[in-house]
């Protein structure tokens, strides 16, 4: 049996203490962090500095005992390894250049071509292979092809992803290329990721919220279960924890539809909900609200607590129900951490 206690939920253990991580855990609320990439020189030359991506990778593991580490890397690194132009405004988020034509995919590099751009963030996984302790599990991580695809579509985040829907009506025959050409470049990507060393992979889909209905299925859960299928195949003990956000009653029988041994669920869900109807399918991971990072307090304690305990009988490992944000408190994090292990 492993020792790893992110290992041991994934299988679908339940643990008298959830293990726990957090989603951007190494980010702009530490200043550590900041002064890295201010080295680095910006965030992509951060990601693609395999010594400094480690070096932040490694940061949040020394302040607190967290259970696993994510690798330091954006799922925007896809679109630019297929060749589209990629930089990011500060204060605003990421840009790049748009494809909504077929002389636009026709313009794409080869699948086979991505690992030209995206060997040093393989070198970044070796590294931290190498460099963690025993009990830390290292995470992988990609974006589900609908999410990559708003990006490349509009060009940069949207409210709505209105381009994408448009081009999905407007345009099926090249959606549905480009579709399918992230999802095959996803599944290279993970595949040498695992090869480097990550022992779970995750999927993002941080826009699957907008998808409805049918489109849900279709753009949604067919591809992440195209890439957990494909994975399954070559690694068949890699777990992977899949993140539909904000899929709502679409978070019931995901696992199952998609082959998913993780639900991450937002905070959009009650865990008390959770647990009666997606975990019984096996380990779900979430969902505190980020905002509570910012606040502190009684209420980060009380409803850290209420989670663990409405979770308590089954699989969970325990995190927020979205990335930490910049101005959130450093010390937020250990009060969540005692809160944790103390329910
Ligand atoms: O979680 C981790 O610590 C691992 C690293 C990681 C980053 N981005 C680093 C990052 C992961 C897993 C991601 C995923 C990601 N990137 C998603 C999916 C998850 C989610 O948040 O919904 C998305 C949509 C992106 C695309 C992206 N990257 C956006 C929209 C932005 C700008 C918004 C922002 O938060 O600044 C980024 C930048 C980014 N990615 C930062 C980090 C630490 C901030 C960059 C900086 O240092 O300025």
């Amino acid at each position: 049996m492993t020792e790893k206690t992110i290992l041991r939920a994934l299988a679908g253990e339940t643990l008298d203490t959830p293990p726990i991580w957090m989603m951007r855990q190494a980010g702009r609320y530490l200043p550590e962090y900041r002064a890295t990439r201010e080295k680095a020189g910006d965030f992509l030359s951060l990601c693609y500095n395999s010594e400094l991506a480690a070096e932040v990778t490694l940061q949040p593991l020394r302040r607190y005992d967290f259970d696993a580490a994510i690798l330091f890397a954006d799922i925007l690194l896809i679109p630019q390894a297929l060749g589209a132009d990629l930089w990011f405004v500060t204060g605003e988020g990421p840009r790049l250049s748009t494809i909504t034509t077929q002389a636009g995919l026709d313009a794409l590099k080869p699948v086979e071509d991505i690992h030209e751009t995206l060997n040093p963030i393989y070198e970044t996984v070796r590294i931290l292979s190498r460099e963690l302790p025993r009990e830390t599990t290292l995470i992988g991580f990609a974006g589900a092809p609908w999410t990559v695809a708003t990006y490349m579509i509009a060009g940069q985040g949207t409210k709505d992803q209105g381009p994408a829907h448009a081009l999905k009506a407007e345009n099926r025959p090249v959606f549905d290329a480009l579709m399918q050409r992230i999802t095959a470049a996803t599944i290279e990507y993970l595949s040498a990721q695992i090869e480097a060393g990550a022992e779970v992979v995750k999927i993002f889909d941080s826009w699957a919220g907008s998808l409805s209905g049918a489109d849900f299925d279709t753009y949604a859960m067919q591809p992440t279960k195209e890439i957990i299928t494909a994975l399954k195949a070559r690694y068949p003990g890699i777990p992977v924890i899949a993140f539909p956000r904000e899929g709502g009653d679409k978070y019931i029988g995901f696992a199952k539809a998609t082959g998913a041994d993780c639900v991450a669920v937002d905070d959009s869900v009650s865990a008390e909900w959770v647990a009666a109807h997606v975990q019984p399918d096996g380990c779900v991971q979430g969902n505190l609200k980020s905002s509570h990072m910012v606040t502190g307090g009684h209420a980060l304690v009380d409803e850290t607590q209420r989670i663990v305990r409405a979770l308590k009988n089954g699989p969970h490992i325990f995190n927020l129900g979205h990335g930490i944000t910049p101005d959130a408190d450093p010390d937020n994090v250990t009060r969540m951490i005692e809160a944790v292990r103390s329910a």
